[in-house]
């Protein structure tokens, strides 16, 4: 008895493990960074001014929605993601959202140099 919960325990972690971190890792983080520019926009960023539905559609299809977004060249390759990866990862995209809706003027003076275009 004690071997089927220890199993049933374990099937449910494995489950878990499609993680939006998971995915980052595997696929992104090469070329974004949570939070810092790297070579790409940072997550934080990209949360911060697209919806669920860009973002998929990014990843599914950077070339054509590059432009879209207003980007000269197009540097990012298309990921073909498991639905359950491409939620989990736009999820986590989207969790680094910056959180201060209401005071965006008064303490935006450090983050002059991370503005787009
Ligand atoms: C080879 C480098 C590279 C990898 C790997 C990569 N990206 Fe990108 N990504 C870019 C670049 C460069 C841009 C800027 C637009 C462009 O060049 O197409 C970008 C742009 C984006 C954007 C839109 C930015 C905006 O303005 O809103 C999203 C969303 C995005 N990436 C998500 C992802 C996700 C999710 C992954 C992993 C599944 C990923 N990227 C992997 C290089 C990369």
């Amino acid at each position: 008895m004690k071997k089927v919960i220890i199993f049933i325990m374990f099937g449910s972690i494995l489950i878990a493990d499609v993680s939006g971190k998971k995915v980052f890792e595997t696929y992104c983080w090469g070329c974004h960074h949570q939070t810092a520019v790297a070579f790409a926009p940072p997550f934080a960023q990209i949360a911060s001014k697209r919806s669920a539905s860009e973002i998929r559609a990014m990843i599914a299809d950077p070339k054509d929605v590059s432009k879209v977004f207003g980007y000269k060249r197009n540097a990012m390759p298309a990921f073909k993601l498991k639905e359950d990866e491409l939620e989990a990862i736009t999820q986590y995209i989207l969790s680094y959202k910056p959180k201060d809706n209401n005071s965006t003027d008064t303490n935006a003076t450090d983050s002059n140099n991370t503005k787009a275009k």
